[in-house]
């Protein structure tokens, strides 16, 4: 498993938050993408679907990669309300988030409806970011490693490669909240993590796939969290809103 590590990616995952005002947002942050930064980071957005079409002709010949939230696993059909991967790779999406903590929260998702989802964006060509992560009474309970293991077991897809598949791992006591689990403990998970990809995409793809770390991830933090070994890149929420904490953090691989 001595492979170089995957080129890393910090992606923005905006969640419910962007009106058309907030496409200054991307300009800027396709203004700071320069050269230096873009050569040693790839950068996605996922706005959320209002914003899909507008954002992928906005950074259309950028590099930043722009995402939808969440799809639906059938291609087309009676599903009001819903958008398929096909639907987003349509708008000229490359990225698809499945599984987040408030889908599987709010929405009840469970493990196999995400490798359904994970699937349809296969299908639709998207690269599906897959979210796990430990609840706090789970971490308290002293559950990650087995949560964890569980919920990636259950979501990722048969098919799957470094390609086609990025996990992100996002203690859900992390979001949104300030707080962060310690280099030691996000090295302790990452690992785990890329121990069981083995049995998943295969010993060749299993030290190539990304394993990005999500959780109140800031421009101050971004330097020790992304020095992890195992840690290939971030998921952001609320610091993804403001081009300079982006690029902050997305800069923790330019020092
Ligand atoms: P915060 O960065 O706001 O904690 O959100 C993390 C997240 O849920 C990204 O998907």
């Amino acid at each position: 498993m001595s492979v170089e590590p995957p080129r890393p990616l910090v992606a923005g995952n905006w969640k419910m938050n962007g009106l058309k005002a907030q496409t200054a947002v991307l300009t800027e942050i396709l203004a700071g993408y320069v050269p230096a930064l873009r050569s040693r980071v790839d950068l996605a957005i996922c706005p959320p679907a209002t914003l899909v079409g507008r954002f992928t002709e906005m950074a259309a010949g950028s590099a930043i990669g722009i995402g939808g939230q969440d799809c639906h696993a059938k291609a087309a059909g009676a599903f009001t309300g819903d958008l398929s991967a096909e639907m987003l790779a349509d708008m000229g999406a490359t990225y698809v988030l499945v599984g987040h903590s408030e889908r599987r929260q709010y929405h009840g998702e469970t493990d196999s409806e995400v490798a359904a989802k994970a699937l349809a964006a296969h299908r639709a060509g998207l690269v599906a970011i897959v979210c796990i992560g430990e609840t706090k009474d789970e971490r308290e309970a002293g559950k990650t490693l087995d949560v964890v293991r569980t919920q990636l077991a259950g979501s990722v897809p048969d098919g799957s490669t470094s390609q086609n598949l990025i996990v992100a791992y996002e203690p859900v006591w992390a979001i949104g909240t300030g707080l962060t689990p310690t280099a030691s403990d996000v090295e302790e998970v990452h690992a785990v993590i890329r121990a069981s990809l083995g049995a998943l995409v295969g010993a060749e793809e299993q030290g190539r796939v990304r394993i990005l770390y999500g959780g109140s991830v800031k421009p101050s933090n971004a330097a020790e969290l992304m020095a992890v070994p195992n840690v290939n890149g971030a998921l952001v929420g609320g610091a993804s809103l403001v081009a300079a904490d982006f690029l902050g953090i997305a800069n923790a691989y330019h020092a």
